[in-house]
This record gives C-alpha cells, sequence and structure tokens, in this order.
C-alpha cells in the first residue's frame, strides 16, 4: 500500500504572498508540489513554463509533480528536467491517445531520470491504457475539467480510481493514483476509500490555513 500523499497546486497560490505561502508549504505536511501547465491551446487557460518551476526548486525540498498540459509535451521535457522536476504527467489526449506515442513521451521523461505518468480528461476512459500501467510511476486521474482551480469534484471519475486500485493489485504493481479537482475534506474521503494514494488539492489548501488544512486532509 503506498503512503497518502497531498501535492498542493501552486495554480491556487496567492501570488501576491508567494514567498509567505512558499514558507508555510515547506513547514507542513505536503512532500509533493503539483505544478500545472498549460499553454491556452490543449486547455483555455495559459499558467507557467520551466522557468517558475525552477523557482521553486530553489526554495522548497518538495518533489516536484509537473502535469502539463499542453499540445506538444514531446517539446517541453528537457526544460522541465532542466528546472528540476522529479516527475512529468502527460495527458494522453496531447497524442490523441495514441500508445505508441504515449510511450514514447513516458520514455523519453524516464530518459531523464524523472518519475513518468499519463493523465486522463474526464471524458477519457481508462482502460484502453492498460498495457502502459507498468511502465509509469503515477497513474493521474481528472476529477474535474482540466484548466481551472476550484470547480466541482466529478464523483464517477472514482470508477477509474477503483479500476486502477484493482489493477496494480491483480499485477502486483505498485504505481500512485493520484486524483486531481475539487479535493476537500469530504471528496479526500470518497478518493482514499476507491484507492487513490495521492491528492493533488489547489483551492481548498490555499483558502485557509496551509499546513492545518494540509494535516486535515491526511486525517
Ligand atoms: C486543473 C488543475 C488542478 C487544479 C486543481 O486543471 O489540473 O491541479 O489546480 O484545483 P482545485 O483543487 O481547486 O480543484
Ligand atoms: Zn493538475
Amino acid at each position: 500500500m503506498n503512503e497518502l500523499i497531498i501535492a498542493p497546486s501552486v495554480l491556487s497560490m496567492d501570488y501576491s504572498k508567494m514567498q509567505e505561502q512558499t514558507k508555510a508549504l515547506n513547514e507542513s505536511k505536503a512532500k509533493w508540489l503539483h505544478f500545472d501547465v498549460m499553454d491556452g491551446h490543449f486547455v483555455p487557460n495559459l499558467t507557467f513554463g520551466a522557468h517558475i518551476l525552477k523557482g521553486f526548486h530553489d526554495s522548497t525540498n518538495l518533489y516536484l509533480d509537473v502535469h502539463l498540459m499542453i499540445s506538444d509535451p514531446i517539446k517541453y521535457i528537457p526544460d522541465f528536467y532542466k528546472a528540476g522536476a522529479h516527475q512529468i504527467t502527460v495527458h494522453t489526449e496531447s497524442f490523441n491517445n495514441d500508445i505508441h506515442k504515449i510511450q514514447e513521451a513516458i520514455d523519453l521523461i524516464h530518459d531523464y531520470k524523472m518519475d513518468a505518468g499519463f493523465v486522463v480528461k474526464p471524458a477519457t476512459s481508462i482502460e484502453a491504457f492498460e498495457c502502459l500501467l507498468d511502465k509509469v510511476e503515477t497513474i493521474l486521474i481528472m476529477s474535474v475539467e482540466p484548466g481551472f482551480g476550484g470547480q466541482k469534484f466529478m464523483e464517477e471519475q472514482l470508477d477509474k480510481v477503483r479500476w486502477l486500485f484493482q489493477k496494480r493489485m491483480e499485477k502486483n504493481l505498485s504505481y500512485r493514483i493520484e486524483i486531481d479537482g475539487g479535493i476537500n475534506f469530504e471528496t479526500a474521503k470518497k478518493a482514499i476509500e476507491a484507492g487513490a494514494d495521492t491528492l493533488v488539492a489547489g483551492s481548498f489548501v490555499f483558502k485557509d490555513n496551509i499546513p492545518k488544512r494540509i494535516e486535515g486532509l491526511l486525517k
């Protein structure tokens, strides 16, 4: 059984209080930092690139979990490696769900000695990617439409978490089952019950006392 990990999402930080909030994260029980990269094309929003990640690399000891919501992930993998990423997850939809292309991206991430994962949007089913389960360290299930923080948790996405949990047992694998979007105390409990072991939490963590909220999610 994997240890439960909380991955606060940088997307919901208050950028006028970055120093203070980074300090709070460093003093919290969070082990990962989730970094949402959006290109305004794959999703209808723009965020940040590798040079901003470098700032987090230099100011935290957290494991940097980079979630690429971009149309051409291959092009930017080396930049995120250089900036200090520990893990990169790529969307299957960035490759039109083509298994061979997704596998190439996973291999490239591994060539750089980073952990690799794949992500599915709410409308994409997970079963088609069964042959990739033993190739990755993490599988990320979107429980909101990617693009924005603060959306409502889509409970039906927990079926994918249950499926991943079952397959992991059957195949004796150890990948992390990460869930992203709409996590709060109530939905965290449901996600953990379904088998998730890595919870991304954005607005819920940053809109109150950061270490307290993180600790609460771990309970
Ligand atoms: C959405 C991002 C999420 C987002 C989650 O596209 O992938 O990581 O930050 O935010 P909350 O926790 O507010 O739903
Ligand atoms: Zn994310």
